[in-house]
Parts: structure tokens; C-alpha cells; sequence
């Protein structure tokens, strides 16, 4: 089989490459020269562990191939994958506009039957619309082509995005036509082998399921931080309660842990769009609404458990950050906790250090000098009034406690993902804050 795929963000490059790896043949393609002159080098626009290797390895076995040229790429293909990015526009509703440019150009340039199939997270009627522009620009060119829309989602975990595609859980597809059926089953056999399903359905059930896929753990994490910030309150201790209720096989153990907020490129996004989307066909999505002002008050949990700490006065203190990314083993900044806790702390006037792994050269394109960046992780708390953890990176899970006590000014902790045992914490001397456990230095929220 030969393949096309559109679009070398994440997405993209961790479908292609994932493609390549058991064997068939793909062109990723993208329009920015300079990502693919990069990705010839063995560079990669993100950080996935494991993906430059694959690259390297499937680029020098012939396989995987990278250009511009979308025109060239696309013919004799059995699939077109269109992998681009869908930003917000302004109102929150995702813009088509590069999809469709996309579907366009693939139009312009086809000479055989395929599937064109949209990978990245689309409103439902998106494959419908791909379809038209397609038939438009064949119909401009006077040609007849057979072709087939589908709409595949993606449910790739930034950290472990291979493992995610390389074993999905399932994997779904919206397809119109037996042929199109037959195609992405083929397409997909090398992945079906942990014995997980391949399901098919109508395009409007695929692209839905991905926004409600994506809602549905959203939610959960919303509710779990409701439930934590209850907790300090009355006194009860969310991680056992999570315990209690994740025993239950019908709420199950996974995204029930609470902490300071969702970020990333997709919960985010995709619950603004279905509430956009939703409100545009009269339907109001009072669910999501309250997932999402849950977690836009979560993100300012952490900050405001550090001024109420100092008293309401924060001017002058230095505060140590671990972690920047919004969450571990990623570089992704986008709508990441550490942003809006970095801006409120800057606000009151104190000065911040943070270290991260691997996501320091990116937070820098968005907090630019504002803050320091730390060599590591003990760097960031020498004379620090007080230590936030923001990100769960598994170097900061246990930490040589003596010397970080002995850096620091203060001796103040703010656990935004409760990675310690407060009895030890405090213990080592530290008074130790968390979220949803009412520790000796907590005072109810
Ligand atoms: C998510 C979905 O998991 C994936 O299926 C989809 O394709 C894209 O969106 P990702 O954004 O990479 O993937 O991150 P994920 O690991 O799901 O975490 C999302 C956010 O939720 C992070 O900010 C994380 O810290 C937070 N989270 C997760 C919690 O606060 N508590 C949890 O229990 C789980």
C-alpha cells in the first residue's frame, strides 16, 4: 500500500511514521520547507520519546519519505490522511480553513481512486465537506475520479503517542462505502493484533466520538477537582476517596486524579468546540460548560493557596517551579496550568525559577524572560521563599529532600499533583500543601 499524509504536526508525523514502521510506504507532507528540510535531517518539530529514532529508522529503510510537493505525492496513493491543524478561531469553533485547502489541492492532483481521510479532530459534516471540495476540484479539472471520504480520529496520548498507535485500544472509522471499508481494514490489520477491535461506522458517529470521547475525560477530570476542593473542606482525603470510587469497574481507576486543571492541545479545544457547536444548532451543552469553568478555576488553585499562605502579600518572594509542560514526558506548552500560575505570581511581583526536562526552550517562546530557567531541578530552588510542583516529570517524584531543604529560603512546598505523602513532608520539616487534602498547614480552602 502507498500512502499520503497531510500535515507534519504531531498528529501527522506520528501517523506516518507509525505507518512506515510496519511496512508500508508513506510521504509526509507538509508546505513549511524548513520542517521538511528538518525532518530529512532527523530533526523533529516536537518531542514524542521514541519518534526520532523511528523516523531515522523507517527514513533510511526507504519508506518513509518527506516533501512539499503535495500534487506528486498524492497520485497512485491508496490513502490520503489529512493531518492539519484545525486552530480555534476566535469564537472557539475549529477553522476548516486549511482542511479544505488541503482536500483542494488533493482534488486538483488525484489520478486513481483512494480515501481521503481526516485525521485531525473535525466538527461533525467536515468529511462531508472535504467531499465536496474534492468534487469540485475534479469537476474543474473535467476528469471523473472514484474516491471515498472517510474519518479515522485520533486518540494518541502526547508521551505515548506510539504505544497509543502502534496498540490502540480501538480504532474508529467512519466510512459511506464498502470499498472505503475494505481499504482502511487493510490499512489497519498490522495494528489489530493485541486482539483490540477496528470499528466502523457512519462519518457524522466517527467525528463525534472523538469530541465525546475527549468530553467524557474532561469531565472526569472537572469532577474529580470539584470533588477535591470538597474535600479539603470537610476534611476528607480526595486520594482515598479516589480509591473508594476507582474500585468500582463502572467509574474504573484511570483520569480520576485531581490536580491543577486540564491542558494540552485537545480537552481543551475539542470542549469549547462541542459547546460552540452544540449552541449553534440550538443545543445547550450545560455539562461541558460547567467542566470547563471547573477547570479554568483549577488552575488557579495552586496560586491561590500560595497567597493565602504568605498572608495575601507575595511582592518580593521568590517561588521555585517543577515543571512547565502541561504534563509529563512532553514539551507541549499549549494551554499548560504553569501559564496562568506564572502570570499571576509575576502580577503580585515575585520573581519565579522554574526548571522542566525537556519543555524550557519552548516556555520560552511564550514567557520569553520573564522567569528564570534553572539548570535542574535543585538550581530552581536555591533562596526560594517557597516550591510549587506543577508538572509530574518522574524526576521530581523523589527528590533528595535534605538538600532541597537546605537551598531553599523557605520551607514550603504547594503540590499541585500530590506526588508526596504529606505525613513525610511534613515530617522532613516542610509545611506541605496539596490538592484535596486538608494537611496540617492547610487551612480548608
Ligand atoms: C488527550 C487524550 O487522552 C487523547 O486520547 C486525545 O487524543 C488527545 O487528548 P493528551 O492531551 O496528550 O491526550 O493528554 P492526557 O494524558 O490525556 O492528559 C490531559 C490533561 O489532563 C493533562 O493536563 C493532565 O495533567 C490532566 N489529567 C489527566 C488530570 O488532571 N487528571 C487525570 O487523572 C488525568
Amino acid at each position: 500500500m502507498k500512502i499520503a499524509v497531510v500535515g507534519t504536526g504531531y498528529v501527522g508525523l506520528v501517523t506516518g511514521t507509525c505507518f512506515a514502521e510496519v511496512g508500508i510506504d508513506v510521504t509526509c507532507i507538509d508546505i513549511d520547507q524548513k520542517k521538511i528540510d528538518n525532518l530529512h535531517k532527523g530533526i523533529l518539530p516536537i518531542y514524542e520519546p521514541g519518534l526520532e529514532e523511528m523516523v531515522t529508522r523507517n527514513t533510511e529503510a526507504g519508506r518513509l519519505h518527506f516533501s512539499t510537493k503535495l500534487g506528486e505525492a498524492i497520485k497512485d496513493c491508496d490513502v490520503a490522511f489529512i493531518a492539519v491543524g484545525t486552530p480555534p478561531g476566535e469564537d472557539g469553533s475549529a477553522d476548516l480553513k486549511y482542511v479544505l485547502a488541503v482536500a483542494r489541492e488533493i482534488g486538483e492532483n488525484m489520478n486513481s481512486y483512494g480515501v481521503i481521510v481526516t485525521k485531525s479532530t473535525v466538527p461533525v459534516g467536515t468529511a462531508a465537506k472535504v467531499r465536496n471540495e474534492i468534487e469540485k476540484a475534479l469537476e474543474k479539472r473535467g476528469v471523473q475520479i472514484d474516491f471515498d471520504v472517510a474519518s479515522n480520529p485520533e486518540f494518541l496520548k502526547e508521551g505515548a503517542a506510539i504505544d497509543d498507535f502502534l496498540k490502540p485500544d480501538r480504532i474508529v472509522v467512519g466510512i459511506s462505502s464498502e470499498r472505503a471499508e475494505d481499504v482502511m481494514r487493510k490499512l489497519y490489520k498490522p495494528f489489530l493484533l493485541n486482539g483490540h477491535p477496528i470499528i466502523f461506522m457512519d462519518i457524522p458517529s466517527a467525528e463525534m466520538t472523538k469530541y465525546a470521547a475527549n468530553s467524557m475525560l474532561a469531565t472526569k477530570i472537572s469532577f474529580m477537582n470539584d470533588i477535591a476542593n470538597l474535600c479539603e473542606i470537610m476534611g476528607a482525603d480526595v486520594n482515598m476517596v479516589r480509591k473508594g470510587i476507582g474500585s468500582d469497574a463502572r467509574i474504573g481507576t484511570k483520569f480520576i486524579y485531581p490536580g491543577i486543571g486540564y491542558g494540552g492541545s485537545c480537552f481543551p479545544k475539542d470542549v469549547k468546540a462541542l459547546i460552540k457547536t452544540a449552541s449553534e444548532n440550538g443545543y445547550e451543552m450545560q455539562v461541558l460548560k460547567a467542566v470547563e469553568s471547573v477547570n479554568d478555576n483549577q488552575k488557579e488553585v495552586l496560586f491561590n493557596k500560595v497567597k493565602k499562605h504568605f498572608g495575601g502579600d507575595l511582592k518580593g518572594k521568590k517561588l521555585a517551579l517543577w515543571g512547565l509542560s502541561f504534563k509529563p514526558k512532553t514539551d507541549d506548552m499549549r494551554e499548560a496550568p504553569s501559564l496562568v500560575i506564572i502570570e499571576k505570581l509575576l502580577a503580585e511581583g515575585c520573581t519565579v525559577s522554574a526548571y522542566d526536562p525537556v519543555a524550557m526552550p519552548e516556555a520560552k517562546h511564550t514567557l520569553h524572560d520573564t522567569i528564570t530557567y534553572a539548570k535542574d531541578q535543585y538550581d530552581a530552588v536555591i533562596d526560594a521563599d517557597a516550591l510549587l510542583v506543577v508538572t509530574e516529570w518522574p524526576e521530581f517524584r523523589a527528590p533528595n529532600f535534605d538538600v532541597v531543604a537546605r537551598l531553599m529560603k523557605g520551607k514550603v512546598v504547594f503540590d499541585g499533583r500530590n506526588i508526596y505523602d504529606a505525613a513525610e513532608m511534613e515530617q522532613a520539616g516542610f509545611a506541605y500543601h496539596c490538592i484535596g487534602i486538608r494537611t496540617h498547614h492547610q487551612e480548608p480552602a
